[in-house]
Formats: structure tokens, C-alpha cells, sequence
């Protein structure tokens, strides 16, 4: 395709290292979709003729149709999926096939390829959120008064309920979303008509097939349109965050199947055993999905390094652009999918959620609370108080309601008897009652918002 200056061919090496197409022919269906745009522009502009155009449109399918049936076929010698494509098309429909790469270059071709597969990539990654959103709301619902210890340090800090501690995953994916939605609307914009950095004499209408593209509107400067991966970077960061999300989330749910918590008991679907150890269920699934997160943000990483010491405009380190994203995306889609099993599939072990709860000492906050607004002592002196209350239910191994009246009046005589209804778990997460807090009744508003949110009915 490009030989007529040279007097040998290049070595094997050169051909290897070369090669896109083991990788990029994961574009081939937007290859396809914009040469088909770009000859109908052609054709519309009488740039080409009407009859070659129709010609390259019909030939340009029956490429497509021998792709869907048969793969892409892999010779180095055509580089890349956008030489593979034409070549094809030559052997099917002769000379015209030549006219179809006027006024454009494979440096705003692959531009515009690779930004429609990211964009389909967003809009399957938000579906797969939206799924894993879905199965978090069911849950949260379920168990929007299941009682739990909410931790700070991972040390047992009050009670919360388990409704809500799911319904702050529902909160990341949603700041996640909004991110993918401002990445797609960021990037909508064509680079096709760019040609390979300069623009072209040619009277293309850049219109016509942004338009065709389903693109908002063509790219407003030529350099930057074949030079920019702005897009993919948007879309890697927002993966990275996501993939981040799901790994905090595995690692929640790693220790709350672990035997000292018992929290959880995950589908077995989702699980593995041991060769040596009968008696284990593995969470792989989890550990894989924390594993990936590293392997995601790696890919964000990559691809910045690659781009940050390239000039203006193309150069060929942007191949390198395509693995990354294919592998993030791939890595996320499985991500999403097995935290949505987990999510969906996993049996609460409430008792056991409840007693943990009532061990660690997680109402004191609700003693020093009770302190102020009964005896009207000052929060530190309370705080104080309640140190003294905790530190003598360690001595005797018992929890602070265990403590007699007499105990208590004689660490502060303030106390009085309706202090224990403020020392059970339920009546600290009911009290939590503020505008985004754990009492049940706060859990369900957020359900419910969240289910309009989702369309859930
Ligand atoms: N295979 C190339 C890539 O993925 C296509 C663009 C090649 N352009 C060029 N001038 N060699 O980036």
C-alpha cells in the first residue's frame, strides 16, 4: 500500500513489530461503519463517482459479511485493519476499491475507529453498572434494617445497618456514571476529514459524516484530531475508578466471608474449593476482581506514558493506545458482572451481623449523646464519662448494657435508669435519623430514590 518509494521490503522484524492487526481487528466493525460514511460523503460530493461509491458501499459489505462469518484474517505484511479492509475490498471489487482513501489518511481513520469503539465500551460499561446499582438497591431494601457494626480503622465504630453500608457502593457507581456520561459527551466529536494531520484539498462535507457517525459535530482542528487520545484516557480513568470501586467492594466482601466475621456466605457459584483443604470455599472471584482493579488502573497508566512525550501529530507509538483499552475494558466488563453475582447471589448472615454489632462497645457514642441531652453535660466531659463506662465493661467483660445502675452512677450519678434504651443497637441506628444517616427509615428514602433513579418499579 505504501512501496512505491522504497527499493526492499521490510525485514521480519519490521513486519512483527509492525503489526497491529493481532489486536486492532477488534475494530474492524467500526472500520467498516466509517469507510462507509466517508465513501457516501465522497460520493455526495462528487469526489468519487456515484457508481464507484455504490460499488465500494456494496464491497465494503460483503467484507463485513466475510469478517462476521469467517474472523479477520491476520497477514502482518497489511499492518493493520484499516490495509486488511481495503486490501480485501481491491480483491473483491478491482481499481475502484483505490478511490475509497481519497482525502483520507489511516491517522484520522484510526482517530475516529477506535473513538466509536470506546464510546460503545462506555455504554456498556454504564449498562453493567446500572445492573450491579440494580442488584445493590434489591439488597439494600432487604435489608434496610438488618443491623451491622460500622467500622472506622476496621475497628468497630457504631452500628449501622446493612442497607445503607450497601447503598454507599450505589453512591460510587453513581459519581462513576456521571463520569462515563461526561467522558461519552466530552469525546463525541468526529476526527474523520482530519486526514493525516494537515486536513485536505479536497471539498469533503466534515458534516455529513460526523452526522452519519452519530457524532455531535466534527473535531475543530486537525492536528489535535489525529494526535488526541484524550478520549480513551477519559475513558481508562473512569475505569480506573470504577475497578477501584469494585475492588473496595470485593475486599469487603473477602472479609466478611471470612470465618471470624461470618457476615456473608457467598453463592458457591461464585466461589472455589481447595485440593488440599476440604472444608474451604475460596471468594477467587473477589480476590480476582481486587486483582484486576490493579491491572485496570495499570492500563490507565500505560497509555499516559505512552502519550506524554509525543510531538504533534501522529506517531506510531499511538498503536500501542488499542491494547490497554481492550484489556481494561474487557477486565471491567467481567468485574461488573461477577460483583453483580456477588451482590445478588449472596446470603446475609444477619444474627451474626447483629451480634458482632453488639460486641466492640458500638454504642458509646449513644451513651455520650444520652449524657448531653439528658444531663446536659458538655460532649467532651461526656466523652470522658462514657471512656471511664467502656473501660470498666472491658474489666468485667461485659457490653455496656450489661453494666448494673449501680456501676454506672458510680462512674456519674447523672445517669439513670432510661440510659439503657439508648444502649441497644436498634435504638442507636434509629436515632442516626439525620438526612443521609442509618436509621432504617433514612435507608428506605434513599432506596426509594434510588429505585426512581434505576426506573425500578
Ligand atoms: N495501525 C495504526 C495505528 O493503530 C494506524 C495508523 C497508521 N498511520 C500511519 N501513518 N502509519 O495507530
Amino acid at each position: 500500500m505504501w512501496g512505491g518509494r522504497f527499493a526492499e521490503g521490510p525485514s521480519a522484524i519490521m513486519r512483527e513489530i509492525n503489526a497491529s492487526i493481532p489486536f486492532d481487528k477488534a475494530l474492524w466493525r467500526q472500520d467498516i461503519a466509517a469507510s462507509k460514511a466517508h465513501v457516501a460523503m465522497l460520493g455526495a460530493q462528487g469526489i468519487v463517482s456515484a457508481d464507484d461509491a455504490a460499488t465500494i458501499t456494496d464491497g465494503l459489505d460483503a467484507v463485513a459479511a466475510e469478517y462476521e462469518r469467517d474472523g479477520v484474517p491476520e497477514n502482518w505484511d497489511l499492518e493493520d485493519i484499516h490495509m486488511t479492509t481495503e486490501s480485501r475490498l481491491a480483491e473483491l471489487i478491482g481499481p475502484a476499491a483505490g478511490r475509497l482513501h481519497t482525502a483520507r489518511s489511516r491517522n484520522d481513520q484510526v482517530a475516529t475507529d477506535f473513538k466509536l469503539w470506546v464510546r460503545e465500551a462506555i455504554e456498556q460499561t454504564d449498562a453493567g453498572l446500572a445492573a450491579l446499582q440494580h442488584a445493590l438497591v434489591t439488597q439494600a431494601g432487604r435489608h434496610a434494617d438488618s443491623i451491622m457494626p460500622g467500622f472506622t480503622h476496621l475497628q468497630t465504630a457504631q452500628p449501622v445497618t446493612l442497607g445503607h453500608h450497601l447503598l454507599a457502593y450505589y453512591e460510587m457507581l453513581r459519581r462513576d456514571r456521571s463520569r462515563l456520561a461526561d467522558a461519552r459527551a466530552r469525546m463525541n466529536e468526529c476526527p474523520l476529514g482530519s486526514a493525516a494531520l494537515a486536513g485536505t484539498g479536497f471539498p469533503i462535507d466534515r458534516d455529513a459524516t460526523s452526522e452519519a457517525l452519530g457524532f455531535a459535530r466534527p473535531t475543530a482542528n486537525s492536528l489535535d484530531a489525529v494526535s488526541d487520545r484524550d478520549f480513551a484516557l477519559d475513558y481508562l480513568m473512569a475505569a480506573s475508578q470504577i475497578a477501584l470501586h469494585l475492588s473496595r467492594l470485593a475486599e469487603e466482601f473477602i472479609i466478611w466471608a471470612s470465618q471470624p466475621f461470618g457476615f456473608v456466605r457467598m453463592a458457591d457459584s461464585l466461589s472455589t474449593g481447595s485440593s488440599i483443604m476440604p472444608q474451604k470455599k475460596n471468594p477467587d472471584a473477589a480476590e480476582l476482581v481486587r486483582g484486576h482493579a490493579g491491572r485496570v488502573i495499570g492500563s490507565a497508566t500505560a497509555l499516559m506514558i505512552t502519550m506524554k512525550g509525543l510531538p504533534l501529530a501522529y506517531s506510531k507509538d499511538m498503536q500501542d493506545d488499542k491494547p490497554p483499552v481492550f484489556e481494561a475494558a474487557s477486565l471491567l466488563a467481567l468485574s461488573i458482572a461477577a460483583m453483580t453475582g456477588m451482590v445478588a447471589d449472596s446470603t446475609f448472615k444477619t444474627d451474626r451481623m447483629r451480634q458482632a454489632a453488639e460486641l466492640g462497645y458500638a454504642t458509646a457514642t449513644d451513651l455520650a449523646d444520652w449524657l448531653v441531652r439528658e444531663a446536659d453535660i458538655p460532649f467532651r466531659e461526656a466523652h470522658h464519662i462514657t471512656g471511664a463506662a467502656v473501660k470498666l465493661a472491658e474489666q468485667k467483660g461485659a457490653a455496656l448494657d450489661e453494666l448494673s445502675m449501680e456501676e454506672l452512677k458510680a462512674i456519674d450519678e447523672r445517669i439513670d435508669e432510661r440510659v439503657y434504651t439508648a444502649l441497644s443497637v436498634e435504638a442507636s441506628v434509629a436515632a442516626r435519623s439525620s438526612y443521609g444517616g442509618t436509621a432504617p427509615e433514612q435507608v428506605m428514602r434513599q432506596v426509594e430514590t434510588a429505585r426512581k433513579a434505576l426506573g425500578i418499579a
